[in-house]
């Protein structure tokens, strides 16, 4: 079956990249990104590239190329997917904040949402593929859903979960290391189902690098990839505190451990934790998961990941507050950095977050700089703890827009995020405009410690404190 037109509900960090990217390598096929967030919508539309929802470097180009031509951007959900033969799922699913599973299990919500409006409005055959990160067996509700208040038409369910990293999506998506689709190859329709998503995919990723397996090998890969990277940085992470300990040196522990072909050297960059919208939900999903099937040990065993990862955000701040004699009170702590990671504007579940609200609660002032996240987007993620008013953290963290103003006259610099730009700075300049002694606490170690030291500063570094 060829396929010509396709409907993506769901125009967020995945949907928006992967859907502009489908579109590029496939000009033969419409592709129409809906969501409910008219706002996100507009955005998507902007004829101003710098407006797009979200900032992933070279998706502005590849936007550019293809809206209009055959990338759409809409808020008519229920038209695209009737005009649709292939729906992608590729709304959030975040970790449940009620009810049974609360603050573990995956919310399904939004995705149950999407298969009763599919149903709903389908009157033809669909292919629907779960593009959203899912529990495993999670295919086996949409297909009972879609049967049993569809309108009688076919539904072939695929899994398709996406591997991009925010900051290097375009890169991930032109060159994947692999394609994973998982489908029902015993039957008929479910053969031509896999083999109409493979075509897609094939007009630019090789052959050898798209995976076909069942659907549940499929959805737990997804998973588990995520909690084996999420591990490797909870591992560095807690060598980062033995090295701290003993003299030993991270960054060549590091080096060392990743030149054994067998461990490879990426993922092994030591940091103040690892944050991101999927690697704390999706382990706390497989937590979950492992405990409703009453293997606890499996359980405990990834749950550690996630304790590590907290005790790695407290450690920095701590160190923070004990270094600057134990108390942070009126003192202003200045922040590089706001964002998970660098290349991105996203800041879900970013260590910041949890360091400021630490470095609040002991009463400091904060001012941040960041060069892609709002201020507005600070106060949400400030305000969703709960920890304080809205007023007070509106007081107590402020955002500059110009990282000199943010550190001038700081008591001490934390780097929360690994911004490139963060290395050619002034820090001459910066060092004398600071209080003394100026404190910089590097939660990503990408400054340079000589250069810094020779200035004056007292440097701290993750692994060096
Ligand atoms: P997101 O929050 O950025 O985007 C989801 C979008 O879906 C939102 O704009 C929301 O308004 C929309 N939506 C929700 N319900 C809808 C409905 N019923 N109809 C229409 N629109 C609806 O989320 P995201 O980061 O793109 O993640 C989506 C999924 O992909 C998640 O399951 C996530 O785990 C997975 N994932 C994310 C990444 C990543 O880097 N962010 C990478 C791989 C996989
Ligand atoms: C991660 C995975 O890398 C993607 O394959 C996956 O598709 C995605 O999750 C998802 O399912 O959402 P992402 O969270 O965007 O991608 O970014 P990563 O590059 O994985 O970084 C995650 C966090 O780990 C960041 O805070 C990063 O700074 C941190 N990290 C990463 C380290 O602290 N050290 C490292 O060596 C690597």
């Amino acid at each position: 079956m060829e396929i010509k037109s396709i409907c993506c509900i769901g125009a967020g960090y995945v949907g928006g990249p992967t859907m502009s990217v489908i579109a590029q390598k496939n000009q033969n096929i419409k592709v129409t990104v809906v969501d409910l967030n008219a706002q996100r919508i507009s955005a998507w539309n902007d004829t101003d590239l710098n407006n797009l929802p979200i900032y992933e470097p070279g998706l502005d180009e590849v936007v550019n190329e293809a809206r209009g031509r055959n990338l759409f951007f809409s808020n008519e959900v229920d038209k695209a997917i009737d005009e649709a033969q292939m729906i992608f799922i590729s709304v959030n699913t975040p970790t449940k904040t009620y009810g049974t599973g609360k603050g573990m299990a995956a919310d399904l919500k939004y995705v149950e949402l999407c298969a009763r409006q599919i149903a709903k409005v389908a009157k033809s055959d669909k292919i629907v593929v779960e593009k959203s990160t899912l529990p495993v067996k999670t295919a086996e509700a949409i297909q009972n859903i879609l049967d049993n208040t569809g309108n009688g038409v076919n539904f072939e369910i695929l899994s398709n979960p996406e591997f991009l990293a925010e900051g290097t999506a375009m890169r991930d998506l032109a060159v994947p290391d692999r394609v994973l689709i998982g489908g029902d190859s015993s039957t008929d329709k479910g053969k031509k189902a896999i083999q109409a998503l493979v075509d897609i995919y094939a007009s630019w990723v090789p052959h050898k690098n798209i995976l076909t397996t069942n659907v549940w090998s499929s959805e737990l890969s997804k998973l588990t990839a995520n909690a084996f990277l999420a591990q490797r940085v909870s591992s560095i992470n807690s060598l980062s505190e033995l090295c701290e300990a003993t003299g030993a040196d991270i960054q060549e522990v590091a080096k060392a451990i990743g030149m054994d072909s067998r461990i490879g050297p990426k993922f092994l960059q030591a940091s103040v934790g690892f944050g991101g919208s999927c690697f704390q939900k999706d382990i706390l999903n497989l937590v979950y998961i492992s405990k409703t099937l009453g293997l606890n040990d499996v359980a405990d065993y990834w749950h550690q990941v996630i304790l590590m990862n907290n005790h790695q955000r407290n450690r920095f701040a701590k160190n923070i507050i004990k270094t600057l004699y134990s108390t942070v009170n009126g003192k202003t702590i200045s922040f590089l950095g706001w964002a998970f990671k660098k290349d991105t504007n996203d800041t879900r579940e970013s260590a910041a977050i949890y360091v400021a609200d630490l470095l609040l609660d002991e009463k400091a002032t904060i001012k941040v700089f960041d060069p892609k996240v709002t201020a507005a987007q600070m106060q949400l993620d400030l305000n969703y703890l709960n920890t304080r008013t809205k007023l007070e953290n509106a007081n107590y963290l402020k955002t500059e827009s110009d990282p000199y103003v943010a550190l001038n006259g700081a008591h001490a610099i934390a780097v929360l995020t690994e911004w490139n730009e963060f290395q050619s700075y002034d820090w001459k300049y910066i060092y004398k405009n600071m209080q003394k002694p100026a404190f910089i606490f590097d939660g990503r170690n990408i400054l340079d410690r000589e250069v810094l030291e020779s200035i004056g500063f007292t440097y701290k570094g993750i692994g060096y404190l």
